[in-house]
């Protein structure tokens, strides 16, 4: 089996974007308590260097997520790995998400958050593939919208891998 991967987004497209997704951020919760949740283990570099980006005192705080095997495919099952380390109520959160597919992992935490007392549930994406849609999953913030590809790097995995490169790339595996 072959792999290939050719680069959607480079790391400066990804910088100049999640700036412009802080200043955003930053306008719109100014004098709120933002509590930013980073949703594991996707998004921990996005949320790294989104949290850099927003100019207001914040929290940060982190929550467990499998929603897929090791294969390519949503289960539409999620489970909660790791619960966030304190309360919510009253608080403005901010769910911060490697990639919306289905929507189904997004929907289902929206739901479980909203059952705490937040003040607000927003949701902010670095990206968004509305061809497999199967949910109306309301997204507040969404970097990039791509097409149907799988994609890995910037956070993003396939079976544990490619987390660590600096740029999101397409990944084909051949025969
Ligand atoms: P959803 O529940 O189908 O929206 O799936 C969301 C989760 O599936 C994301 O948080 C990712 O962990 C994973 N996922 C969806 N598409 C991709 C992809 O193209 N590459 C890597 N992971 C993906
Ligand atoms: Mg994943």
């Amino acid at each position: 089996m072959t792999e290939r991967l050719t680069t959607m987004l480079t790391a400066e497209q990804i910088a100049l974007r999640v700036r412009e997704l802080g200043a955003a951020i930053t306008r719109d919760y100014a004098g709120r308590n933002l509590v930013v949740v980073c949703v594991l283990k996707g998004s921990f570099v996005f949320a790294a260097d989104l949290a850099r980006a927003i100019d207001l005192p914040l929290r940060i705080d982190f929550l467990g997520v499998r929603s897929y095997g090791e294969g390519t495919e949503s289960s539409g099952v999620v489970q909660i790995t790791q619960d966030l380390s304190r309360p919510i109520e009253h608080d403005e959160v901010l769910l911060v998400e490697d990639i919306v597919d289905t929507g189904l992992t997004i929907a289902h935490l929206t739901n479980l958050l909203r059952t705490r007392g937040p003040a607000s549930v927003k949701v902010c994406a670095l990206l968004h593939k509305p061809a497999r849609s199967r949910i109306d999953a309301s997204i507040d913030y969404v970097g990039f919208t791509i097409d149907d590809r799988f994609v890995v790097g910037y956070g993003l995995d396939f079976g544990e891998r490619f987390r660590n490169l600096p740029y999101v790339g397409i990944l084909e595996q051949g025969g």
